[in-house]
């Protein structure tokens, strides 16, 4: 059977008896995310639609409700509901509903800054953001496995970020590893969104000492978890 590249779930359609679809979301690699009604409530939802070939026998939607429902003190995840099954071209198809979060994907936000960029300050702001929302999953021995700009809506821009993270990947790896990975992600994440490496060069010494080139075994020395990186931000100086 030929895989589907998208389930094309229409305004109005009534899932399960309990959800309406809106309109969609995003998609990526593993599915397909659609805003929903409740019926019952009226209450905006997402639902994730996993592409078959992406969830054999169920597993990684399994595991990624399980995921989150075990990091549900982690405040920047988003919050999981149910699981439930519709037919797709007369094929099951998994979905998680979870929370519906309003707000604008990280990529989109930097486009709209002057020059798609943060300033040091900002982009400063934006790390110490995610670095303290992620230190609670390293915290508890766990890890995202899959940061970067898509997988970070920024739901308010003010003296601060405040962000919420989808999508986690699981990894073979041990979780020390991974947990490391995460530490470079949120590294390269800051990089990217300050300028890349067009404007490296022109940031303070102080973004050089975080960053320290993008080579992973010097940020690993420096920073094995995010709270690591937390704390390290909260001292240090900017001139
Ligand atoms: N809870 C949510 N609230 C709002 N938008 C969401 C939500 N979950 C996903 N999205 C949107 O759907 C896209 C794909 O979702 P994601 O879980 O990252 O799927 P994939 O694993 O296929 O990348 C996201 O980049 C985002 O734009
Ligand atoms: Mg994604």
């Amino acid at each position: 059977m030929s895989s589907i590249e998208t389930f094309d779930l229409r305004p109005g359609r009534i899932l399960n008896k309990k959800y309406e679809v809106i309109s969609l979301l995003g998609a990526g690699w593993e599915g397909e995310v659609y805003k929903v009604k409740e019926l019952s409530t009226g209450i905006e939802r997402a639902a994730k639609f996993f592409f078959h070939e992406k969830n054999p026998k169920n597993k990684q939607a399994k595991w990624y409700a399980k995921k989150l429902h075990k990091l549900r003190s982690c405040s920047i995840l988003i919050h999981y509901q149910t699981q439930e099954e519709i037919l797709v071209r007369k094929r099951p198809v998994t979905y998680l509903i979870s929370e519906y979060v309003e707000g604008e994907l990280l990529i989109d936000f930097l486009k709209t800054r002057k020059g798609k960029r943060l300033t040091t300050f900002e982009g400063l702001h934006l790390l110490y953001a995610l670095s303290k929302g992620i230190e609670k999953i390293h915290l508890l021995k766990e890890y995202h496995g899959d940061l970067h700009s898509e997988n970070i809506i920024v739901t308010k821009f003010g003296l601060g970020f405040k962000l919420k993270l989808l999508d986690m990947y699981k990894w073979d790896l041990a979780s020390r590893h991974n947990i490391e990975d995460d530490v470079c992600n949120l590294i390269r994440i800051f990089y990217d969104s300050i300028g890349g490496t067009k404007r490296y060069s022109k940031h303070p010494k102080a973004v050089k000492e975080i960053c320290c080139g993008l080579k992973k075994s010097l940020i690993v020395k420096k920073f094995k978890t995010a709270g690591h990186l937390r704390r390290y931000l909260e001292i240090m100086h900017l001139d």
